[in-house]
């Protein structure tokens, strides 16, 4: 646990190889370009800053640069305040790492966009049965063991969504694109059926360790098989005809189209697909992000709210969910 003073150009250099520990910064900012730098900075280590940054002090005298990060605040993975040149930052630093220490609950790195820590604490703390232990292990184990990709884990609320998708739809045979250390794919599994299916699709074998011993710690090894590999080609080998319930989407950005297309056709009427990610951290409704996977997720985004084959709603929870129903027959 620490807080430090860092300079804007300093800034992207400690946010690529954060300390292990939860950190607070303070930034002196002298102009609005200096603060479009820090907001680049915040916006290109998202997952990072999840992880290990309980909150960022944006300390500046300038209006301009005020107004820039006033209009980023909320929108950054991490709760940012901005506050004047003469102000002590820390009293504020101070009470986010305690915070920081306070929330000793794991949770998978995806906070809700725009909902403060907070109602988020608030919220998961009315989450009713309360949280599962072997889920809480596993976050933590991936932590330990892949602390820059941690952040990829779903959050307890989405995980609670897709379990209870699985299980209100009666989905007996469930796909994952993109398992990592097997968060999604356990509160799934925990939603089917005795005898129901779930095949994980993944390029990845090291993280599946984890998730294995996860599996069978809860009891669920046997539905789940792995098809290791890229997503698209373990699709396509599934039979042609519709056959999967339910699927969740979790991967490559630009991949996503790519999914929908080898899903879709192998969707029974009336089935889910799942897609995470679909709000970017907010980047999808901002005109001044113009970076691959942002412009991957608005045309993903896009071609969903224009096909009158589907029923679609994006959901605000974590970094944006989005429930895609093929229509039943
Ligand atoms: C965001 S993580 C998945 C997190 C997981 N759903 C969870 O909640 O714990 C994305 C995963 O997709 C995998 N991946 C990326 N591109 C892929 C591809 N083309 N085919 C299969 N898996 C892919 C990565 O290796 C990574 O493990």
């Amino acid at each position: 646990m620490s807080s430090q003073t860092v300079t804007p150009s300093a800034l992207p250099g400690l946010l690529a190889e954060p300390p292990a520990g939860p950190i607070a910064l303070c930034v002196p900012i002298a102009t609005a370009a200096e603060a479009e730098a820090v907001v680049g900075a915040l916006r290109g280590h998202r997952r990072r800053l999840a992880r290990s940054c309980v909150g960022v002090a944006a300390v500046t005298a300038d209006d301009g640069a005020r107004a820039v990060l006033l209009d980023w605040a909320g929108r950054i993975t991490c709760p940012l305040t901005v506050l004047p040149a003469d102000a002590d930052a820390r009293g504020w630093l101070a009470g986010q790492l305690a915070v920081g220490l306070r929330g000793v609950r794991p949770r998978g790195g995806s906070r809700t966009v725009g909902l403060s820590p907070d109602l988020q604490d608030y919220i998961e703390a009315h989450f009713n049965p309360p949280a599962d232990p072997i889920g809480a292990a596993l976050v933590e184990a991936t932590r330990a063991r892949f602390p820059r990709g941690a952040g990829m884990c779903i959050g307890e609320d989405q995980g609670r969504v897709l379990k209870l998708l699985v299980e209100l739809s009666g989905a007996r045979h469930v796909v994952e694109v993109g398992t990592f250390t097997g968060t999604s794919s356990l509160w799934m599994a925990r939603g089917l059926p005795p005898k129901g299916r779930l095949t994980c699709f993944e390029l990845d074998p090291a993280p599946l360790e984890l998730a294995r011993t996860a599996w069978a710690e809860a009891g669920v090894a046997e539905r789940i098989t792995v098809e290791l590999g890229p997503a698209a080609e373990g699709l396509a080998r599934l039979p042609a005809a519709p056959c999967v319930d339910m699927a969740f989407v979790d991967a490559d950005k630009e991949g996503y189209q790519t999914y929908l297309d080898l899903l879709l056709p192998r969707l029974r009427p009336g089935g889910l697909i799942v897609v995470d990610n679909t709000l970017w951290g907010g980047s999808v409704a901002d005109a001044r992000v113009d970076d691959v996977d942002t412009r991957a997720l608005r045309r993903f985004n896009d071609r969903l709210a224009a096909d009158p084959t589907l029923d679609v709603l994006l959901l605000s929870v974590g970094d944006g969910l989005t429930i895609v129903r093929r229509r039943p027959a």
